[in-house]
């Protein structure tokens, strides 16, 4: 129709919303474009976590991924196992979840858990349709929002000629036009979906990941044209060396080719690592590569005090992107040695003023993969790692077995100091909105935030009075408030996340919610810790039964909570705080919720990791180690000095038959 009978009909819409405005419908004319520029996204929590994938980069890390599947699902190296092998597209993922067929939701996957609806901007993408017929209640659709090559290159015109900003690479366009909060601006700029996976689903709509992507497709959703079945990794990277030779004739951008396991009973089993499914692998494509000149060695100071060593480079573009900073990683490195003491580079050593070769693997930091000393200058000498840290002029040590130095200096060293209170503001730790690494920085500096607890403090000591933060540069009234509510907000957190946010070394995410659900309380844990003696005793026998932890963490853990500096700082915060008690899962109908379990001896019906997930699920901890604290012993055959010990402690210890009937159906 013309323009004009749509607007007319446009007005007529309205005009009856207006009047009945109950009877408005989501996907109304009236909600998409011309609608009144959003002042920012709502956050929306996913239904499921969208989740990132595990990497291959060599032909035998796709052979150990098969490999791994067969082990974790007991069969055989010769047993028939089908994979899909498909693109990665370069772009950014995005949820669609349609509710009775209408697009009511689009989601970026933030931080996987939570994201952000961009629902007008993607109702403006052609490829993603408004509503779908015949598809379950709830159907979460997810891909790739992506730009191809040549409108790229188009849109990069356009902007030069209104003098308008200029983007790196396509994904860089994509993004930023994903998420413009106009979605006019959305609209002229001309964005492509590709689906290729799903999110909550209310009932299911296939058996195999290739029936899926064929009902995706005929639900109207554009799906990648390269999608294949393979029936081993020789067919896998066969696959992979194909789209590898196609990759500059596609048109758009991709990093690599995703292998998934086909049968989707077979995914559900395999199940999910914290953030990777344990049934997906990406094969990555190798790296570009760049030749340029080393200015300068730069030594920066991390939160555990580790010295590490940043090559200063002279600008050069890797893989579309401008470069010019790159990880040295520590002194063996740029010595020439690698973990094992072994020659890097062939021996070869970097110094400053060196041509060096630098490549970029996805969004890492830029690393350097060699050197040529044949345009070295002659009067060049190896460079000299300081052996004193350069922010606080402590003494920089390196322990034994460590390949890194670190600045002794503590809380005392300034540099230490921020990198921490940065990494308790960050995105898996405490996640302020608005309190990001500028912000650590900028308080840090003006002496107004030295240790977590000041940040609690902040608003009682400068939301009022003579030093107002909304006086100061680059805040107002408006953006201080705001900071104030966000902070407040974060005074109610969970166990792990303040856990995970002290920054203690080796305790990693994953660990820190081990820990968590294994103590419940944070007083729980606290008086372990405070009670524990390093390599004995019951408190230091507990913390060793958590599964995932071991003696270094162990150590870490228990040297921290009785260090008089540390533990004051901790303290501090804590009293700031509302920290929620973790519990296991709870699945309420089942008889092991709750209960600690060790498996032991070899079992024959499932791998051991299978099991430790199956009960895990189901609402139990698996542990390591027996202990009084131990419920149940699953031993199979040849199990030993563990079911002696359960005996002498008197704790149930059952077969795996037993096991599994007691799981029955669950
Ligand atoms: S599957 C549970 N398939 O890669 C895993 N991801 O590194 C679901 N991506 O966040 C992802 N092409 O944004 C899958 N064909 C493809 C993909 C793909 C690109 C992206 C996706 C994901 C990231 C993980």
């Amino acid at each position: 129709m013309s323009d004009a009978d749509y607007d007319r009909l446009k007005q007529r819409n309205k005009a009856i919303e207006d009047r009945f405005s109950t009877e408005k419908r989501s996907d109304s004319p009236s909600e998409q474009i011309g609608a009144p520029v959003s002042e920012g996204f709502d956050k929306v929590r996913h239904a499921q976590p969208m989740l990132s994938l595990g990497n291959a980069f060599t032909n035998e890390d796709v052979i150990e991924f098969d490999q791994r599947i067969r082990k974790f699902l007991g069969v055989n190296e010769t047993a028939p196992l089908r994979y899909t092998a498909e693109p990665k597209i370069d772009g950014l993922s995005l949820s669609l979840r349609y509710e009775d067929g209408t697009l009511v939701q689009a989601a970026t996957r933030g931080d996987g858990e939570v994201g952000e609806n961009v629902l007008a901007n993607a109702r403006v993408i052609s490829d993603i349709p408004h509503t779908l017929t015949s598809v379950p209640a709830i159907f979460e659709v997810r891909g790739e929002v992506y730009m191809s090559t040549a409108d790229f290159a188009a849109l990069n015109a356009r902007q030069a000629e209104i003098k308008g900003k200029q983007f790196a690479n396509p994904r860089n366009a994509a993004a930023g036009s994903l998420r413009q909060l106009d979605a006019v601006i959305t609209k002229s700029r001309p964005l492509r979906f590709f689906a290729y996976a799903w999110g909550e689903v209310s009932e299911a709509f296939a058996k195999t990941q290739s029936d899926a992507i064929a009902a995706l497709s005929r639900f109207g959703f554009q799906t990648n044209p390269l999608t294949t079945s393979c029936d081993s990794p020789d067919a896998m990277i066969a696959h992979y060396r194909d789209i590898e030779e196609n990759r500059a004739t596609l048109g758009y951008d991709i990093d690599g080719v995703v292998y998934k396991v086909d049968d989707l009973s077979l995914q559900k089993r395999l199940g999910f690592r914290s953030t990777t499914p344990r049934w997906a692998i990406a094969h990555k494509f190798p790296a570009e590569l760049a030749w340029t000149t080393l200015n300068d060695i730069e030594i920066q100071v991390g939160r555990t005090g580790a010295l590490s060593p940043v090559a200063r480079l002279s600008p050069v573009t890797v893989g579309g992107v401008v470069v010019s900073n790159a990880t040295l990683h520590n002194e063996d490195y740029i010595a020439g040695l690698g973990g094992d003491g072994a020659p890097i580079r062939e021996g070869r050593d970097i110094r400053v003023g060196d041509w060096v070769q630098v490549y970029r693997a996805g969004d890492v930091i830029p690393k350097i993969k060699d050197v040529d000393p044949s345009r070295r200058d002659p009067t060049s000498t190896p460079y000299v790692f300081p052996q004193i840290c350069p922010e606080c002029g402590s003494v920089a040590l390196r322990e034994q077995g460590d390949a890194v130095r670190r600045c002794t200096g503590g809380l005392i060293c300034p540099a230490q100091l921020v990198e921490r209170l940065k990494h308790f503001v960050g995105r898996s730790a405490f996640d302020i909105e608005g309190l990001g690494a500028k912000q650590i920085e900028q308080f840090y500096a003006d002496g107004w935030i030295r240790s977590p607890a000041d940040i609690f403090t902040l608003q009682a000591r400068f939301g009022t009075g003579l030093q107002q933060l909304k006086n100061r540069e680059g805040w107002g009234e408006k953006s201080a408030e705001k900071l104030f509510s966000a902070i407040a907000e974060k005074r109610q957190i969970s166990f792990r996340r303040v856990l995970f946010a002290l920054g203690i070394r080796h305790v990693g995410e994953a660990s820190a919610g081990l820990i968590a659900t294994h103590y419940g309380t944070w007083d729980a844990m606290e008086t372990t810790l405070t009670t524990a003696t390093i390599g004995q005793g019951a408190a230091w026998d507990d913390l060793l039964g958590i599964d995932g932890v071991g003696a270094v963490m162990a150590t870490s853990l228990i040297t921290a909570f009785q260090n008089d500096n540390e533990r004051a700082t901790i303290d501090a915060l804590i009293a700031q705080l509302d920290v929620q008690e973790a519990t296991a899962v709870a699945v309420s109908d089942s008889p092991v919720a709750g209960k600690t379990i060790v498996f032991t001896g070899t079992l024959e019906k499932m791998s051991r990791a299978e099991a430790k997930v199956r009960a895990e699920a189901l609402g139990a901890k698996v542990a390591g180690s027996v202990s009084a604290k131990t419920d149940i012993l699953v031993a199979g055959p040849g199990a030993g000095s563990k079911a002696a010990k359960a005996e002498s402690l008197g704790v149930l210890t059952i077969d795996e038959d037993s096991w599994l009937a007691m799981i029955d159906g669950l």
